[in-house]
């Protein structure tokens, strides 16, 4: 079935233009996205959280764009704890969207999965009432162009779920090794507040969650279980629940 369409005369990103904004992940990372291990303890985790820190203000049946939506393992999750109308992928990694298609197809909600960049103009304003934007904007070097996006893409008070790895964790040995991303835009926790203020979203500090996960510390947490070795101490993950103002 089919949700939300692109917009006519709208088209996916070209070819040069993706060049130019998107640094493909490695084989190593596009297979780790399809682990056990990121569903069930990043993904997951995240929806679970993200759900406790709405705290009853999800809008009723909302249109959910899920933004950045890789291979699509979020919809089932989506379609469980949101109850929503539609539910639209996009990414702008091509074979991430072949699979995203075939968990839409799964689903008994209406959803589609659409190539594109998340910065792109590609939907008509306010197509969308919840945009869950998980693991994205580390990914982006195009991220308030991405925000400005997304709060054209919302009605008033629309809500946006923001997910994100900082810099502590993306910049550690392991990460650099095994992954790619674009160099110099990962923010620490404080970084993606702003950037979200900046483009306009509002939240209080109830609507903030920070972590350091046992999977994003050294070593997986066992350096600091076994007292060896210093841990990271500021937060690796952030997740902001925002509003467009009413
Ligand atoms: C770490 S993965 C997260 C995938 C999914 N959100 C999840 O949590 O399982 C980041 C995804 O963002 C996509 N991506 C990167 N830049 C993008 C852009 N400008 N527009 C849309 N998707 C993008 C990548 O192709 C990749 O699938």
């Amino acid at each position: 079935m089919s949700a939300n369409k692109p917009a006519a005369g709208s088209a996916a990103t070209s070819a040069s233009r993706q060049k130019a904004i998107w640094v493909r992940e490695t084989r190593f990372g596009r297979w780790f996205l399809s682990t056990h291990t990121w569903y069930r303890y990043v993904l997951s985790q995240a929806i679970i959280d993200f759900k406790g820190l709405l705290a009853g203000r999800l809008p009723a049946q909302p249109r959910i764009l899920d933004a950045g939506c890789g291979q699509g393992m979020a919809f089932g999750l989506l379609e469980q704890h949101f109850q929503p109308a539609t539910i639209t992928g996009i990414d702008i990694d091509g074979e991430q969207i072949r699979k995203a298609t075939a968990a839409a197809a799964e689903l008994a909600t209406p959803s589609t999965a659409i190539h594109g960049s998340a910065s792109e103009a590609i939907f008509p304003a306010e197509s969308f009432d919840l945009i869950l934007c998980h693991q994205l904007l580390h990914h982006s070097s195009q991220q308030q162009e991405t925000l400005a996006e997304f709060y054209r893409l919302l009605p008033p008070g629309g809500v946006l779920l923001v997910g994100e790895s900082c810099r502590s964790f993306i910049q550690s040995i392991p990460v650099r090794l095994l992954f790619r991303h674009p160099a110099m835009v990962q923010k620490d926790a404080q970084g993606y507040i702003d950037l979200l203020r900046d483009a306009g979203f509002v939240f209080t500090e109830s609507d903030i969650q920070t972590s350091r996960p046992w999977w994003s510390r050294r070593c997986l947490g066992m350096a600091q279980k076994l007292g060896i070795g210093r841990d990271i101490t500021e937060p690796t993950e952030i997740l902001i629940v925002a509003k467009k103002p009413e």
